[in-house]
């Protein structure tokens, strides 16, 4: 159920039952030669929805906006700066709390939101916010680990591709040489998108992928990583409302 589509007496009865509600958070940026600008937004949002049918709860609409700056090299990208976001999310959070939802849950899909997200939830007093990334549970690493190995990288991976070849569209394309590889410290330095300033990552990135061979993913792998992340978010949705 999502809560752009639903009237105003259809969230209060709503409320009379629970006072949960997932909040999706993407970016709009660059994804490689094959990935949609979209790409978080849509996969945080498709299992969100997924989710939502699932656990029958509200889902809001996706924080879509987010801070990308590394990424501002490439065209269609899109980026907040990071206080922005952070006021952003604070006003959105507080609005649904505002209305009795004491119990958000955050489904992120880009690494660079986790910070401002969690000092964020930190500031609000009231609400319980729990925050999550779709690439959090075992049985999903699983499936990325066995499809894809190392070849899964880190920006624009062939997982967040593939779900969006299920959700959106498959773009055709001659097939794409791998990528450099990149080393285990790269990963640990780079985590949560600390990536450099744009000139240099365009540099580093030239076509935007970064460690990730974005065309080893197909419709059929995203099938399965939906299932599998909807039915994990599910589970740790229904835990955190009962908690
Ligand atoms: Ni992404």
């Amino acid at each position: 159920m999502r809560l752009d589509h639903s009237t105003w007496k259809e969230v209060e009865t709503y409320l009379e039952k629970s006072d949960g509600i997932i909040l999706p958070a993407g970016s709009i940026e660059q994804h490689g030669p094959i990935g949609l600008i979209g790409t978080d937004a849509f996969c945080a949002e498709s299992i969100a929805n997924g989710t939502g049918e699932q656990c029958n709860a509200l889902v809001a609409p996706t924080l879509a906006y987010a801070p990308a700056p590394f990424n501002m090299g490439f065209p269609g990208t899109v980026s907040l700066s990071a206080e922005t976001f952070r006021a952003l999310a604070e006003e959105v959070l507080s609005g649904l709390l505002q209305h009795g939802f004491g119990h958000i849950y955050v489904l992120n899909a880009h690494g660079a939101n986790l910070e401002p997200l969690n000092d964020v939830a930190g500031k609000i007093a009231g609400a319980k916010i729990q925050i999550r990334s779709w690439w959090d549970f075992e049985p999903v690493n699983m499936i990325r680990s066995e499809l894809y190995g190392d070849w899964e990288g880190m920006h624009a991976t062939p997982s967040e591709v593939a779900i969006t070849q299920v959700t959106h569209r498959v773009v055709e394309h001659e097939p794409l040489a791998p990528p450099t590889k990149l080393t285990s410290d790269f990963i640990k330095a780079h985590s949560g998108d600390r990536h450099g300033p744009p000139e240099e990552h365009r540099r580093d990135f030239p076509d935007g992928r970064v460690g990730s061979h974005s065309s080893l993913a197909k419709p059929k792998d995203g099938e399965r990583l939906l299932a599998a992340a909807i039915a994990s978010v599910s589970a740790d949705y229904n835990k955190f409302l009962n908690e």
